[in-house]
C-alpha cells in the first residue's frame, strides 16, 4: 500500500523545544552547508549553539516557529525584532519537502500583519538560492568571525505586500 504524505505542520516554539532545535541547528549544518564551508567553518558555525542556554534564551526571545511533520519537530525559523529573519533551518532528513517554505511563508504573513514593510536577512551560502526564489534580493556581502573562523554570508531583503488597509 502506497505511504501517506506526511502531513506538514506549525507551532510556536516552546521552551521544551531547545534540544531538540539546537540538534537540528547541528544536523543542518553539518549535512546540508559542506558544498559552502569548509569542516573547520562548519565547526565554528555549530559550536554557537554549544551554550544550550544561551540558545534556548534567544529562541524565547525572538520569534521562533516550529515546523513539524507528522507532529514531529523538524525545522524551525526565528524573527528577531521586527524585520530580521535570523534563523532557518531544516533538519536534514527532511529538506526538499516545503518545510522551509512553510516557515519562511509564516514569518513573511506575521511580520507583514505587524506592519512590516519588509524582511532581512544574512543569509549563508547554501541558502541564497532558496532565498532569491522567495523574491528576497541580495543587497551586500559579509564576512564574521566565529571561532577563529571566517564565515561569509549575503545580506538580503524582501519588500513585503502592503497591509490590506480595510
Ligand atoms: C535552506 C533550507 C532552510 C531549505 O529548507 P527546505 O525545507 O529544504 O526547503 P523547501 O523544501 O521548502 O524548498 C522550497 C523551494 O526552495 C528550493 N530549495 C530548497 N533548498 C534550496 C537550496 N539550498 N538552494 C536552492 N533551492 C533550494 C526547493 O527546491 C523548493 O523549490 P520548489 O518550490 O520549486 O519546489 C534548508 O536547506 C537548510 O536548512 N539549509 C542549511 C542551513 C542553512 O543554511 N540555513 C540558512 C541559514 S541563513
Amino acid at each position: 500500500m502506497a505511504r501517506a504524505r506526511p502531513t506538514l505542520g506549525l507551532r510556536p516554539f516552546l521552551p521544551a523545544d531547545a534540544p531538540l532545535l539546537a540538534e537540528i541547528f547541528r544536523a543542518s549544518i553539518e549535512a546540508l552547508t559542506g558544498d559552502d564551508y569548509s569542516p573547520e567553518q562548519q565547526d565554528a558555525w555549530m559550536s554557537t549553539a554549544d551554550d544550550e542556554e544561551a540558545f534556548a534564551a534567544n529562541l524565547a526571545g525572538w520569534l521562533t516557529l516550529v515546523g513539524t511533520l507528522d507532529g514531529s519537530p523538524v525545522g524551525f525559523i526565528a524573527l528577531k525584532g521586527a524585520d530580521k529573519i535570523e534563523m532557518l533551518y531544516v533538519h536534514p532528513a527532511a529538506v526538499g519537502q516545503g518545510v522551509g517554505a512553510m516557515l519562511c511563508h509564516a514569518i513573511e504573513t506575521i511580520a507583514a500583519a505587524r506592519g512590516a514593510r519588509k524582511l532581512t536577512t544574512d543569509a549563508s551560502d547554501t541558502a541564497l538560492s532558496f532565498f532569491e526564489r522567495r523574491g528576497y534580493v541580495p543587497q551586500r556581502r559579509n564576512t564574521v568571525i566565529c571561532d577563529g573562523e571566517w564565515l561569509g554570508s549575503t545580506t538580503m531583503e524582501k519588500t513585503l505586500a502592503a497591509r490590506d488597509s480595510a
